[in-house]
């Protein structure tokens, strides 16, 4: 199938370069000239495992280009996947995908399948073919279908060839049977439904799993105030199948740049509806002071961070990406350092977009050793496998003073007394 997807970022040039894995002759197209120079010379713009191995695979199926007329001409199927930041309201700023749709409408001069990729609220499909209907040229028939995405960033190609299922919004058996051939050989379930509920899906599993994960993280703030150990307590939950074992991962909080932006989202359309969607507002607000939660605990042992050496392991959202959105470390690195602490941070992906934020304020380090030589306090913010695996006693012998404030519960609570550590992580207590 001749297929064109407007958007390189995690969703569109993951779904592009799966695409033609699959044996599709696909088209990328993006506004951004770098991006595309990047990708013309096999360099993936952003850090995802086995993306930039399945780009070279297949560089004789994937064609990239900022020229839209180019892209769009003979596309049998153009795939929307461009972004829908959040807007100052909290209400996803849908703009990007409405000038695509005027684009394809301005360009197409054949019948073409428009699928809408982007993480767009309920109505979204619906207002693309209205723009598409009244800025169409030509007396031609493009259908519209929704088909949200489903990866998770740092495994997105895994997420995207061995998907959990494939939703498909459409309003017609001619879309359906398109789609269906697209994905012919991906072998996935495949629900098929209405375009708004294939867009309210999207939305609800997304907030459901933030739900689950602030849940969790008040449970574990529970069990630090009742004396209880959050991992017993989170693996006799899950235990249950109704349950499940995944995302009970206690924390300071989750980030990204769909968690957040999609809570808020579905919020802000429930409110403009007039309902307030109560669980969802929960879960935004829980995350919040999540977020600060290893600050407060500092509180124990220091009144104020000022002439202090902090040390800062992991900065990005989550191990496996270079993405800052919305992390945790964003939040907590401006609060020690308006408090007047010296910042070092190591992070093995994530450290030189941390860098063009803060260029100046931070020392960044090379190593983990190199962090926390002489430290008063260590935070960790992210999970990454080379923090999890550094040995504990290391700790006690680089830093001035062995306090570790870990966000991601990375070590075992015997292991670090035992290695002489003053250790601070979430909900959890040491069992006999
Ligand atoms: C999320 C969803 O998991 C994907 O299914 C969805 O397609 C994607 O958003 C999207 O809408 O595009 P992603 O944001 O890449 O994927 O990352 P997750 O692995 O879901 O993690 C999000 C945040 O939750 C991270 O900050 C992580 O540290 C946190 N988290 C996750 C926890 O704090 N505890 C957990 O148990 C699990």
């Amino acid at each position: 199938m001749k297929i064109s997807v407007a958007g390189t970022g995690y969703v569109g040039l993951v779904t592009a370069v799966c695409l033609a894995e699959k044996g599709n002759d696909v088209t990328c197209l993006d506004i951004d000239e770098d991006k595309i120079s990047l990708l013309q010379k096999g360099i993936s713009p952003i850090f995802e495992p086995g993306l930039e191995e399945l780009m070279k695979k297949n560089k004789d199926n994937i064609t990239y280009t900022n020229d839209y007329l180019k892209a769009y001409n003979d596309a049998q199927v153009i795939i929307i996947g461009v972004g829908t930041p959040e807007k100052k309201d909290g209400s996803a700023n849908l703009k990007y995908v409405y000038e695509v749709a005027r684009q394809i409408a301005q360009t197409v001069e054949h019948d073409c399948v428009v699928i809408v990729k982007s993480t767009v609220p309920v109505g979204t499909n619906d207002k693309v073919e209205q723009i598409i209907r009244e800025n169409k040229k030509n007396n031609i028939f493009i259908e519209v279908v929704s088909n949200p995405e489903f990866l998770s960033q740092g495994t997105a190609v895994k997420d995207t060839l061995h998907a959990t299922r494939i939703v498909l919004g459409v309003e017609s058996k001619n879309a359906e049977s398109t789609l269906r051939e697209m994905y012919n050989n991906f072998n996935i379930p495949i629900v098929v439904t209405d375009r708004r509920s294939a867009e309210m899906i999207k939305y609800a599993a997304n907030d459901f799993l933030a739900l689950k994960i602030s849940y969790i993280n008040e449970m574990a703030n529970l069990c630090e105030i009742v004396g209880a150990n959050i991992d017993d307590v989170a693996k006799g939950m899950g235990m249950d199948p109704r349950i499940g074992d995944r995302f009970l991962n206690a924390g300071i909080g989750y980030g990204g740049s769909c968690f957040p932006k999609d809570t808020k989202a579905l919020h802000w359309l429930a409110s403009f509806n007039d309902y307030e969607l109560k669980t969802v507002k929960a879960a935004i607000e829980v995350n919040e002071n999540q977020k600060i939660k290893l600050i407060k605990k500092s509180r124990k042992y220091f009144d104020s961070f000022n002439g202090l050496n902090i040390a800062v392991l992991g900065l990005t959202f989550k191990p496996g990406t270079d993405d800052l959105r919305d992390a945790p470390s964003l939040v907590n690195i401006p609060l020690l350092i308006e408090d007047g602490a010296h910042v070092k941070a190591w992070d093995p992906v994530g450290a030189d977009n941390f860098r063009k934020l803060f260029p100046d304020e931070i020392h960044y380090c090379e190593s983990i050793e190199e962090t926390l030589v002489n430290a008063d306090i260590c935070f960790i913010f992210t999970e990454w496998t080379e923090i999890k695996n550094f040995p504990l006693n290391k700790f006690k012998k680089l830093m001035r003073n062995p306090l570790i404030l870990d966000g991601r519960n990375c070590y075992p609570l015997t292991e670090a007394e035992e290695a002489g550590l003053i250790y601070e992580s979430i909900g959890r207590k040491k069992v006999n």
